[in-house]
């Protein structure tokens, strides 16, 4: 365990400023509210913050369109109250990883302002502008069919100089030109900023569109991003799925994964980092080739594939992307896993049955707590807050959702269809304000105010902290008791992964065993009971079980409860 960095241990819990908590009572998230809290996680159990971005925004992609990377959100607070909170995380044990948005700036970014204002401005080669082409008409047209993965063309028309900037998200994101050795050491600058002020790492935000095709040649793909979400609409099966996953790629073939550039681009990041003592990196990205040959590169990887799925775990998808996942990690990296985040719908919705959505959920928490890697908790999700229900797209905050929406009515879609069909799938579902107590707006900001984004009326029903701070049997509880028993349970965090029963349809069944001890964990996904096996091993000590037992049960003929988590010490 002593040879553990403390991202290895740890577990991450990520916060969104603008719905976490509301200090100042204006309706939106902040530092104060934050500070405020930091009792509450760290009560909580959790070990480490990621922060989505706080820095000044215009808020185009809440956030995520930064305009200046070494400022705080003046409506989150001040750089000095930035600096507080960090100091009052520190004081409790808890670390922070920040946002790093590289990809992309905001418009508004003073880099982008000068570098729009002139074609021979010393800022012009920082963003990615081209010349448009010319219809058979006549009419101006882009540069190439390329499309934003947010829905329409990848190119803006600038009238002030006649050229087009690439933007991969919205329009109000211009890529920047990482090829410009400026821009990168503008970018290494801004990450030393916080460093040095003592933040612990960063995540890194879509570091795979970093780079396009300089050539940039026209996909092929035959299709634009508005068929592909009907597709992915009508998609039924996994192989539908698949293929639209597929016709993805295609589409934005030429936009993605520069891996030859990306490479030595995060090895560079990393040297800038390791100037420093134990600080992480971890991708928004699925790709194990950026653990580089393990521990040259970033730290962390997110086990997308695992969270990528829109009904219940089973145990086959688990094993199986275990199996893939482990399998291929190089020698020194560390795996990490998440369930949920702020682009994703809320687990307790997406891993439901509709039924038994809060025995999913609290096997969701289990599972990540339980599986090899450093688990990512997301906001809310210890409360088990649903996916958000929006009925009108006015009640919308989320540009990308509110884009799609107007992309498909400008194509002639319906407006009831359109506005049913980003209502049902806008990020805006897992953003909504957190829920502290039973109280108007549930207690997130005054009465008299109205929130960022509405508050679910669910607060009343007992998804509110308040509320289950008392009731032990309550999510909140399950969560602190899962993550204390994780932290006393050196195998759960240290310990090397082997599936067990891979051929039961139900019960997940796997060891985690270091040196000194060996777990044993079933989940049970199922609401029947099993009696299961496991001849060859012999039970020490019952860790951990929500079902009604007291001893670890004999393991030749375990008896395991409906949806139970059993977790035992055994040799
Ligand atoms: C990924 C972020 O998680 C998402 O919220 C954002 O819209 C895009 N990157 C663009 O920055």
């Amino acid at each position: 365990m002593t040879t553990l960095k403390w991202w290895q241990t740890a577990v991450f819990y990520q916060i969104y400023p603008r719905s976490f908590a509301d200090g100042n009572g204006d309706g939106i998230g902040d530092f104060q509210g934050i500070i405020e809290k930091l009792d509450y996680l760290a009560d909580l159990g959790i070990d480490a913050l990621w922060l989505s971005p706080h820095f000044p925004s215009p808020q185009a992609d809440c956030g995520y369109d930064v305009a200046d990377y070494c400022d705080v959100a003046p409506e989150y607070g001040t750089l000095a109250e930035f600096e507080t909170f960090l100091e009052e995380a520190h004081a409790r044990g808890i670390r922070v990883i920040l946002d790093m948005v590289f990809n992309h700036t905001s418009e508004q970014h003073p880099w982008f302002l000068e570098s729009k204002s002139s074609r021979d401005n010393p800022k012009r080669d920082w963003y990615v502008w081209r010349d448009g082409q010319i219809g058979p008409n006549g009419e101006r047209l882009p540069p190439n069919n390329w499309e934003s993965t947010f829905t329409g063309s990848a190119w803006e028309y600038d009238p002030t100089t006649d050229q087009y900037y690439y933007h991969f998200f919205l329009k109000e994101q211009p890529d920047l030109n990482w090829r410009n050795p400026e821009v990168r050491q503008a970018m290494w600058d801004a990450v030393r900023f916080w460093l040095d002020m003592g933040v612990d790492g960063y995540r890194l935000d879509a570091i795979g569109t970093i780079y396009e095709d300089p050539d940039m040649p026209d996909h092929e793909a035959g299709i634009t991003l508005l068929d592909l979400y009907q597709m992915g609409q009508a998609a039924q099966t996994d192989a539908e799925r698949e293929a639209v996953g597929e016709m993805w790629k295609a589409l934005f073939i030429h936009q993605v994964d520069r891996d030859d550039e990306m490479h030595p681009l995060m090895k560079e990041l990393r040297q800038v980092v390791d100037e420093y003592e134990d600080r992480v990196l971890v991708a928004e990205d699925e790709d194990i080739a950026y653990h580089g040959t393990g521990d040259d590169e970033l730290h962390l990887v997110f086990n997308f594939p695992l969270m990528r799925r829109e009904e219940p775990l089973t145990p086959a998808h688990i094993r199986a992307n275990q199996a893939e996942r482990l399998a291929e990690l190089p020698e020194g990296a560390w795996p990490c896993n998440a369930l949920g985040n702020h682009d994703s719908s809320r687990v307790k919705s997406r891993f439901g049955d509709g039924v038994h959505d809060d025995e999913l959920a609290r096997l969701s928490l289990a599972l990540l707590l339980t599986l090899r890697g450093t688990p990512f908790l997301y906001n809310g999700e210890e409360i088990g807050i649903p996916n958000a229900v929006f009925t009108d797209v006015a009640q919308l905050r989320d540009t990308f959702a509110l884009r799609q929406y107007e992309v498909a009515v400008n194509a002639g879609m319906p407006e009831e269809q359109a506005a049913a069909i980003v209502c049902a799938r806008t990020r805006d579902r897992c953003r909504t304000p957190v829920q502290w107590a039973n109280a108007p707006h549930a207690g997130f900001c005054p009465p008299d105010v109205e929130p960022w984004l509405p508050v679910q009326p669910n607060y009343a029903e007992g998804i509110n902290v308040a509320d289950q701070q008392a009731d032990p049997n309550a999510m909140l509880n399950f969560y602190k008791r899962m993550l204390r028993m994780r932290k006393a349970t050196p195998a759960l965090i240290a310990g090397d992964y082997t599936p067990l029963l891979e051929d039961h349809a139900e019960c997940f069944c796997f060891l985690r065993a270091t040196p000194e001890q060996t777990c044993l964990v079933v989940l049970n996904f199922s609401a029947e009971a099993h009696t299961l096996a496991f001849e060859e091993l012999a039970a020490q000590r019952l860790v951990f079980s929500n079902a009604a037992r007291e001893t670890p049960g004999d393991l030749a003929a375990l008896d395991i409860a409906p949806f139970e988590i059993y977790i035992a010490e055994v040799t």
